[in-house]
């Protein structure tokens, strides 16, 4: 059999179906797609939620632009996808806990929150589903976000690869961002972003996943992993497991994986937090950006 590079094989394309409630505009055939013709604050039909969530299952990442919600708005919109709840390591607007922030201060020099490939928080036993994150206030250039389709990785590894890999778990933990790798580390987040009480303890436990899911909606299979909490390949002495944890960090950064989100102010992002990775692009030092973003619970990743 001939050798093949990696970079030869590409992913399936999301293949766009017809809609009669909304405009859905692809930002590229591997995930994203921004939506028209529908205002967030208002009641939405079920006929428009049919659509809304048929977008969000083939693109991974919807984007509403032009949307101008109040909290409660914000809130009302993310519980059609589900069960809102917190993540312990985020502070929330004054009188709303579920509405939570992503603050960067034109004057912070701190880490910034997210800057690597990662989906939120798999060092919990559920992950959460989804993220609905909403613009207030955005710099005037830069603070993009990027997103990246792990079904893409997946479906680009050749049928072998795919196999060694299809039993391997992963452990997770959050030591890295709140734990004691955190504590050890000189570079902290900004006093702006995180809270200051994070429970260490709670950093440093861990969890395993397995490393190749599927959505328990589309029915695809995706890799299960990121930077920022996957710690180990469970089973594999840390030799064995770190030239295959390198292999796939790179590969799961590949640019042709992506789409990136351009914020503006008052746009609504829905990202699926199961089979995407995001990435905040730290680009505009000196301005200010403020995020609010609602999170949906999600079940334990299965195989
Ligand atoms: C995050 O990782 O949750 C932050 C993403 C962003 O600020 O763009």
């Amino acid at each position: 059999m001939p050798a093949i590079s990696s970079l030869d094989a590409h992913p399936l394309l999301v293949h766009p179906r017809k809609y009669h409630h909304i405009d859905v505009q692809p930002l590229t055939g591997v995930l994203g797609a921004e939506i028209f013709g529908v205002d967030l604050r208002e009641k939405i039909s079920p006929e428009v939620w049919a659509e809304i969530r048929n977008a969000f299952a083939d693109h991974q990442v919807i984007i509403f632009p032009h949307q101008k919600p109040s909290d409660e708005q914000h809130i009302a919109f993310a519980r059609g996808f589900g069960e809102v709840i917190q993540l312990p390591q985020l502070r929330s607007v004054e009188g709303h806990p579920d509405v939570q922030i992503i603050r960067r201060l034109a004057t912070d020099t701190g880490r910034v929150i997210g800057e690597n490939w990662h989906a939120d928080s798999t060092y919990l036993e559920a992950p959460p589903l989804a993220v609905v994150m909403r613009a207030v206030d955005v710099p005037l250039y830069g603070g993009d976000t990027g997103f990246l389709s792990m079904y893409a990785t997946y479906e680009a590894l050749s049928p072998y690869f795919k196999s060694l890999i299809e039993s391997m778990n992963v452990v997770h933990s959050a030591t890295r961002i709140f734990g004691s790798a955190y504590l050890a580390q000189t570079r902290r987040y900004n006093a702006s972003g995180t809270r200051s009480d994070m429970n260490v303890e709670l950093g440093d436990r861990e969890v395993v996943h397995p490393l190749v899911c599927t959505h328990e909606v589309s029915g695809r299979k995706f890799l299960y992993l990121n930077k920022t909490y996957s710690q180990r390949i469970d089973g594999l002495t840390l030799e064995e497991g770190a030239p295959i944890l390198a292999f796939l960090h790179e590969h799961c950064s590949r640019f042709d994986f992506t789409c990136r989100a351009r914020w503006r102010k008052d746009q609504i992002l829905v990202w699926d937090n199961r089979c995407t990775m995001h990435r905040a692009i730290p680009d505009y030092a000196g301005q200010d950006r403020l995020m609010t973003r609602v999170t949906i619970a999600g079940h334990r990743p299965t195989r």
